[in-house]
């Protein structure tokens, strides 16, 4: 049987669309949940929204260090790899929860399938790369979204016969939700506004980055009139207020601070969006499909073709660059493209439950 190892939010949303796929294709799996997020917005709600398997062990490890997070990850994972000897590890995305999952899979001798594989930012010490890399080279089976991630793969020398270009299964789930996200309400439909969301450690836990972002955000509110639409991660929330930022969010009139929201309606918030402004991976990429303009909070993208095809700018946290380049999206004319075709046509998670069942058979 399969084992699929999930903790995080953005995990969350992948296995939906993994779990469809096999689901459709009669192939047995059980599924993980590490405990690393915890809070309802963060982790039941998908369960509920997105009607996913339940897993059939909690580990609840929660917050801390890496070191105490992945350790403890390590330590409960074993326990449950040794009582249901899996065929074969399934680990989404580049969080503390897909790395422990792989890494304690591999010592004790199980094959580990990697999704989202090849993603680089090329900041070796970003946490989510030293992440992804690890995962990357001690998986039996590579699936990775883009070409981009697929070559990355390759110069690093890992062999083609396990890398397979599959599409991106957050893109499986979007095409599939369009119905809902018409359907879901938004309060801010038909407005001028910004949806906004930050929680990259880098982001979060540096006090001038975070305040350029907030700079930024009260500027784009009070000079270019824009509403900002902004569900907090618990982590950002935190700092904001530890930094004493938070009550400058709160007194913008038109800045709408919230806390995060269900799947569906960040689709939907982000499709109604002028622009989106984000440091997440998997927001960035959604907007792209769903032909909303980015402004990548951060300096780097792993989503490459986004900004190839100029519809995102990475520019950090410097706040005129951020106020400029909302600017610039809004005056030029963006290309006409098909995002989708960069990222496997909804198919993603098809392939890979059908290369799943191949290497089990
Ligand atoms: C993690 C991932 C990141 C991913 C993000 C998705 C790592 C290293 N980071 O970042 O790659 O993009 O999830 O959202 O794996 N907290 C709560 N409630 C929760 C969860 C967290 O209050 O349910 C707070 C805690 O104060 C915690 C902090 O958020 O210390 C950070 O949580 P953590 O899981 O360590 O990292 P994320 O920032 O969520
Ligand atoms: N998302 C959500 N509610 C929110 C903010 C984001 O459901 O309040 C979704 C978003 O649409 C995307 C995913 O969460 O599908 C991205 O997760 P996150 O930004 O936490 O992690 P990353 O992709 O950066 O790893």
């Amino acid at each position: 049987m399969l084992l699929i190892v999930v903790g995080t939010r953005p995990q969350h949303i992948k296995l939906a669309s993994l779990a469809r796929a096999l689901n459709r294709q009669g192939i047995e799996y059980v599924v993980v949940h590490t405990g690393q997020h915890y809070d309802y917005e963060l982790d039941e709600i998908f369960f509920e929204e997105l009607d996913l398997p339940r897993p059939i062990a909690h580990l609840g490890v929660g917050s801390g260090s890496h070191g105490y997070q992945t350790g403890t990850m390590l330590m409960r994972l074993e326990k449950v790899y040794k009582r249901f000897k899996p065929k074969m590890i399934i680990v989404p995305g580049d969080t503390n929860s897909a790395l422990a999952g792989a890494l304690a899979g591999v010592k004790m001798g199980f094959p580990i399938a990697h999704v989202e594989a090849g993603l680089r930012s090329r900041l070796p010490y970003m946490a989510e790369e030293v992440n992804r890399v690890l995962i990357d080279h001690v998986s039996e089976m590579l699936f990775a979204p883009t070409e981009y991630a697929y070559a990355n793969l390759l110069k690093e020398g890992i062999d083609f016969s396990r890398i397979f270009l599959t599409g991106d299964v957050m893109a499986d789930n979007i095409i599939l939700f369009e119905k809902r996200i018409d359907e879901i309400f938004n309060e801010f439909h038909g407005e001028k506004y910004v949806y906004v969301t930050v929680h990259r450690a880098e982001n979060t836990d540096n006090y001038l980055r975070l305040r350029n972002i907030v700079k930024a955000l009260v500027k784009l509110s009070k000079e270019q009139d824009f509403t900002v639409v902004f569900p907090l991660h618990p982590r950002t929330q935190n700092k904001l207020s530890e930094y004493g930022l938070l009550n400058t969010l709160r007194n913008a009139e038109n800045i709408k601070l919230m806390k995060p929201v269900g799947y569906v309606k960040s689709l939907r918030y982000a499709r109604d969006a002028r622009i989106v402004l984000t440091d997440s991976g998997g927001l960035q990429k959604e907007a792209f499909i769903l032909r909303t303009p980015i402004v990548t909070l951060r300096e780097t993208t792993e989503w490459i073709e986004t900004v190839e095809c100029g519809w995102n700018i990475p520019v950090g946290p410097d706040s005129s660059r951020i106020v400029e380049a909302v600017s610039t999206l809004l005056e030029k004319e963006l290309p006409e493209v098909d995002p989708l075709k960069f990222y496997g046509s909804g198919r993603a998670s098809e392939r890979i439950a059908n290369l799943v069942r191949e290497y089990l058979s």
